[in-house]
């Protein structure tokens, strides 16, 4: 059995994988790459801690694990994940928020769309549907996931202004651009 600190989206038990994205992994991902340039590449953006007793691409079995995003700008932009579909396009996965407050961004064929994150939102993420998660507030924004072992992640599909809006400050006020 494994044991989670739910609030602090860490796992208290061995075993659990841990990856950490910083300014520097984040190549093309904010919109202003001058900015993006200036900062200390070595800046933590977001980690994500999960726990695989499935094999990876094995249908059937379910992945469970949290993100953290730090908070923090690059230029306008806030900080974000980079975002993805999921290599099996019909795989969906659950979201729920625990600290913090942000927003979902989902983009199917049709439309992009957003749903506010806040301590205590559950999010479902239907299958065909890019996802990325945006941290508006001044504290860490911690989520947890659920998605299913053969879902698989696709980042190139996404890269470079697939979502059609990014979530700003601007003037001190949130916004949509
Ligand atoms: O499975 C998920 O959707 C999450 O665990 C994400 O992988 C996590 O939030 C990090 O985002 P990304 O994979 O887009 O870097
Ligand atoms: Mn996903």
């Amino acid at each position: 059995m494994s044991s989670i600190d739910w609030k602090e989206g860490r796992f208290q038990s061995k075993g659990a994988m841990r990856s950490v994205k910083r300014i520097g992994d984040m190549a093309g991902v904010f919109s202003d790459a001058t900015a993006w340039q200036s900062m200390d590449q070595q800046m933590l953006v977001y980690s994500v801690e999960w726990e695989q007793r499935a094999e990876p691409g094995l249908e059937g079995g379910l992945f469970w694990g949290a993100t953290i995003i730090q908070p923090g700008k690059v230029g306008e932009e806030y900080f974000m994940t980079r975002g993805h579909f999921h290599m099996r396009r019909d795989r969906g996965e659950y979201y729920t928020t625990v600290q913090g407050i942000g927003m979902l961004v989902l983009r199917d064929d049709r439309a992009t769309w957003t749903e506010v994150m806040s301590p205590g939102s559950l999010h479902y993420i239907p299958g065909q549907t890019a996802h990325r998660t945006v941290n508006t507030g001044e504290s860490p924004l911690i989520f947890w996931a659920c998605w299913p072992s053969d879902a698989g992640h696709d980042y190139a599909t996404i890269e470079k202004d697939f979502f059609s809006i990014r979530v700003v400050n601007q003037d001190g006020a949130l916004g949509i651009a």
